[in-house]
């Protein structure tokens, strides 16, 4: 079996192509990525040389060589997380997210529409976000039947794509699967999300920016327990279904940011209140939604799946992790993020 996994030089896409590359050398994965300053092939350096992985540095966006790609490579099942996906940088630069997020998302359905035949062995599985359901209020759960709201131009694409990926399931009969997951942490995550900007700028002191008053909330989820659900989803995920993925594990932002100085403070030497003392309340995000929380219980339920660390044994390993990959903090952190970064923080 050939598996294409998109975006597999990324935060989540490393793990999931670790996990498949690993688990199952009868398949070959391949992992079409094309390398934006969210990919890092560093991320993948313990199984590049593995019999049954293959990169293939191309872009979505670019029909010509997907279709040929495809064409070449027979791929037999698409596991597709090539994005862009941060929020804030959607703020500012929303085309890139319509270009990437839609269009490759298409380039991508074509060229499984025209290629493959046999419906039955085939399988587009497209790796979305909670996000495209908008915001909730202090009470409830996000669930598979929540109507689409979203709020972001970063959210908003990811609905769109989530549309196509559905009108080509009913429309031409390309098989699919749809995930939906909670805000991710780990390791590789690039340091422009919240909890590895909040990690390295611990680390080198610098402010931690907290978005208006701090009470927004998330659900966070373990990355490689997030690649666990993908993984399982591949295998026994039913073609044309939903499924939420996501931890039960709700934080308002200033209590996670507070627990984070904490451990920090004290994995570095640190007195207790050095890292807190960085807070710093900021201009608040445009159209922040105020409260992601998912229920996972179709996936627990249908598929037997659930995360296996705890928020807090999850934040340690990650935080472990960081501390343990300086260099590979400061080879992402070099070039256009730092001017990145300072526009973002000064304007
Ligand atoms: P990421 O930004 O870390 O990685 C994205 C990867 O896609 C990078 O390797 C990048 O080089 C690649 N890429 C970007 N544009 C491309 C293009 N035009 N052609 C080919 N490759 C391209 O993202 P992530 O956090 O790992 O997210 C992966 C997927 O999971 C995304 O689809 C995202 O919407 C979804 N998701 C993320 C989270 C989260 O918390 N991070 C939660 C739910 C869903
Ligand atoms: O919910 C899933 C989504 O989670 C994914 O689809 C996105 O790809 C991923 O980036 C993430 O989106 P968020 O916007 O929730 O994540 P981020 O880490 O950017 O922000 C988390 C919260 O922290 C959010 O309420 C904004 C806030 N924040 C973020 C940054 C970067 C701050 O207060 N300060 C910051 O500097």
């Amino acid at each position: 079996m050939n598996i294409l996994v998109t975006g597999g030089a990324g935060f989540i896409g490393s793990h999931v192509v670790r996990k498949l590359v690993t688990s199952y050398p009868e398949y070959h994965i391949y992992n079409i990525d094309a390398l934006t300053y969210a990919g890092n092939l560093e991320n993948l350096s313990d199984i590049e040389g593995a019999q049954n992985y293959t990169f293939l540095k191309a872009d979505i966006t670019d029909i010509a060589t997907i279709n040929r790609l495809f064409t070449t490579y027979k791929f037999d099942k698409v596991v597709h997380l090539a994005a862009e996906s941060h929020v804030d940088r959607s703020i500012e630069e929303p085309l890139a997210f319509i270009k990437t997020n839609i269009l490759g998302t298409m380039n991508l359905l074509n060229a499984c529409k025209s290629i493959w035949q046999d419906d039955k062995k085939h399988l587009f599985y497209h790796i979305s976000t909670d996000e495209v359901y908008g915001s909730l209020g202090n009470d409830g759960l996000f669930t598979e039947n929540t109507s689409y709201s979203p709020n972001s131009p970063y959210a908003a694409s990811k609905a769109s794509s989530d549309h196509f990926v559905r009108a080509y399931g009913e429309t031409y009969g390309v098989p699919y699967i749809i995930s939906n997951c909670s805000n991710n942490y780990g390791p590789n995550h690039f340091p422009e999300k919240l909890i590895p900007l909040f990690i390295n700028n611990i680390i080198e002191k610098k402010p931690l920016p907290v978005y208006g008053d701090g009470n927004y909330t998330r659900d966070w989820l373990y990355v490689i327990d997030h690649a666990y659900a993908i993984d399982t989803i591949l295998h026994k995920g039913v073609i044309g279904e939903t499924y939420n993925i996501g931890g039960f594990n709700e934080w308002k932002n200033i209590d996670l940011v507070k627990l984070l100085c904490t451990i920090m403070d004290d994995k570095l030497s640190r007195k207790r209140g050095t890292s807190e003392s960085l807070i710093e309340y900021v201009k608040d995000r445009p159209g922040h939604d105020k409260r992601y929380a998912i229920d996972s219980s179709k996936i627990n339920k249908e598929l037997g799946w659930k995360p296996s660390v705890t928020f807090e044994e999850g934040l340690m390993l990650t935080i472990d992790w960081y501390l343990a990959n300086t260099t590979w903090l400061k080879n992402v952190t070099s070039g256009d993020y730092q001017a990145y970064y300072t526009k973002m923080y000064q304007s």
